[in-house]
């Protein structure tokens, strides 16, 4: 199964041309590494409909297997990003944030900080990390390697689900 990937980054100044974005490729090569093709990228503002538009166009007409996002998910007012995500899922997946935060307070107390969601619209699934290039790196470290079981068995294209855990 050819596995592709969209890489979103939330980021009004990134938006702006004001700051570079440092987490979104880096997340893209960390995809690469581990077999994905990052077919689409884009950098977005911290806005609502903005994100739900996105992550609903990644989902229902690129197809892409894996929405990684990367922004949004802490305490500022502008902070949408969970928000956007839960609105345009269809169920959630609780266990990816879970291990993301778990790994994360293992680094840094301020791990608990992120509200990162993920879920599963149709045959995507989607999930977010936290803004910063060294935080979306643990986050997402953290979880590839099962995301590519996760979308298998979410396509029904899984094998055994006993198999090997390390890769
Ligand atoms: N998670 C990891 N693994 N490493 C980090 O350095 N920083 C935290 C948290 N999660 C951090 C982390 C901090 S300080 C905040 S405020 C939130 O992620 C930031 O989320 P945001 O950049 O998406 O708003």
């Amino acid at each position: 199964m050819k596995l592709t990937a969209a890489v979103i980054t939330m980021s009004d100044k990134g938006s702006r041309g004001e700051r570079a974005d440092a987490s979104g490729p880096a997340m893209c090569a960390m995809l690469a590494a581990e077999g994905w093709e990052v077919v689409h990228t884009a950098v977005i503002p911290d806005d609502m409909e903005t994100i739900k538009t996105e992550l609903i166009k990644c989902a229902d007409e690129l197809g892409v297997c894996l929405v990684a996002t990367t922004g949004g998910t802490g305490f500022s007012v502008r902070d949408v990003t969970p928000e956007a995500t839960k609105a345009v899922i269809e169920r959630e997946c609780p266990g990816i944030p879970e291990a993301m935060r778990a790994e994360s307070m293992r680094i840094t107390p301020r791990g608990c900080l992120s509200r990162e969601a993920a879920g599963i619209r149709g045959g995507t699934l989607i999930v977010n990390c936290p803004g910063s290039e060294k935080a979306a790196r643990e986050c997402l470290g953290a979880v590839l390697p099962a995301l590519k079981h996760g979308v298998e068995i979410l396509r029904g294209e899984a094998g055994e689900c006993a198999a090997p855990v390390n890769k």
